[in-house]
């Protein structure tokens, strides 16, 4: 994947600024379809031959790098490509933090393919790896990674979602005195932010879109931390309903479809296979993880993490685009 790195890099940050110029417009399918362009052009010009395993649409209608859809100049390596042109494309809209372009690259056949519908997700760091296992309870969770951490648990710092759904999840950790985070969105940060070495969080517990848990998964992999996650359906996420039951008949055949389980605990090793990651996210607001765009004398200038699993680099990379 390293010949692909700063090709990688560019996709990203036109995706971003492509984004920028609406911040605060206050509609998230203009932004959406502005950046999907973007990166759609820059993948196309990469000697490579992708194909886009997991991606954001589907949930929300928005514009979309269809699952399946091939990208590349059809020349160079196989890559399996999990992309959010935008992850907070409501950050955007609204004009708030934390906003990012990100997407991951692993050699073709390497990443879980699935449709785009609700994963409950864990991710914690490789000083906790292996004490997690979604099939048990949040409190037993919580537990066991106190004790791998060697911390009382009143000093956890556990980061999530703050949806009406995860709302049981944020009051059992908090019965139990954890400290608890609650991002109005934005779980991909979330779950760097819990591996990166000086990290901000202890754990990362939510239920977010299955895009944004791979492309996670893929930099939880570079950083020897841990994660599971399961795939649940529309209705699981959001209650019953008429509507609501057919979103979930849909997603339960898709998932058949291509051969994949719902409510089913898969293991990181399971959501990405290699080790040759690429992981790459531009801020287009500022937040935690990343600066946003800032206007400069010579032009704008970016902010881009780039994540190499092969050889276990982390870079902050700084662009002005003139
Ligand atoms: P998008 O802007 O790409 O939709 O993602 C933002 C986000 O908060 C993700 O981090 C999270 O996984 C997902 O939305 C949660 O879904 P929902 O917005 O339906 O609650």
């Amino acid at each position: 994947m390293m010949p692909l790195v700063w090709s990688l890099v560019r996709t990203t940050e036109q995706a971003a600024l492509a984004a920028w110029p609406k911040v605060g417009c206050g509609d998230k399918n203009i932004i959406d379809g502005l950046a999907v362009t973007a990166m759609r052009q820059a993948l196309n010009s990469i000697p490579m031959r992708g194909r886009i395993v997991i991606g954001e649409g589907e949930i929300d209608k928005a514009p979309m790098l269809w699952i399946g859809e091939e990208v590349g100049n059809g020349t160079g390596p196989e890559v399996d490509i999990a992309v959010d042109p935008i992850e907070g494309t409501r950050m955007v809209a609204m004009g708030q933090n934390n906003a990012l372009a990100v997407m991951a690259f692993s050699p073709r056949g390497s990443m879980f393919h699935a449709p785009d519908m609700y994963m409950r997700k864990l991710v914690v760091n490789q000083k906790a790896a292996g004490a997690i296992n979604l099939s048990l309870s949040l409190e037993d969770n919580l537990r066991h990674v106190a004790r791998a951490l060697n911390k009382p648990l009143d000093t956890l710092r556990m980061v999530t979602l703050d949806k009406p759904r995860l709302q049981p999840a944020i009051e059992e950790a908090s019965r139990l005195g954890v400290k608890v985070y609650a991002l109005p969105d934005g779980d991909v940060a979330a779950s760097v932010l819990t591996c990166q070495h000086d990290n901000q969080f202890d754990v990362m517990y939510t239920i977010g879109g299955a895009p944004e848990g791979v492309i996670s998964a893929c930099a939880v992999r570079a950083f020897n931390g841990d994660m599971q996650a399961e795939l649940i359906d529309f209705c699981q996420a959001k209650g019953e309903s008429t509507e609501n039951r057919r979103i979930a008949d849909s997603e339960r055949s898709r998932c058949a479809e291509m051969g994949v389980d719902v409510n089913r605990v898969y293991a990181l090793t399971e959501l990405v296979t290699s080790d040759d990651i690429l992981f790459c996210a531009t801020g287009v607001t500022g937040g935690d993880l990343l600066s946003g765009i800032q206007q400069q004398a010579y032009g704008l200038r970016t902010q881009t993490l780039l994540i190499c699993g092969a050889d276990r680099t982390c870079n902050m990379v700084n662009s002005v685009h003139s």
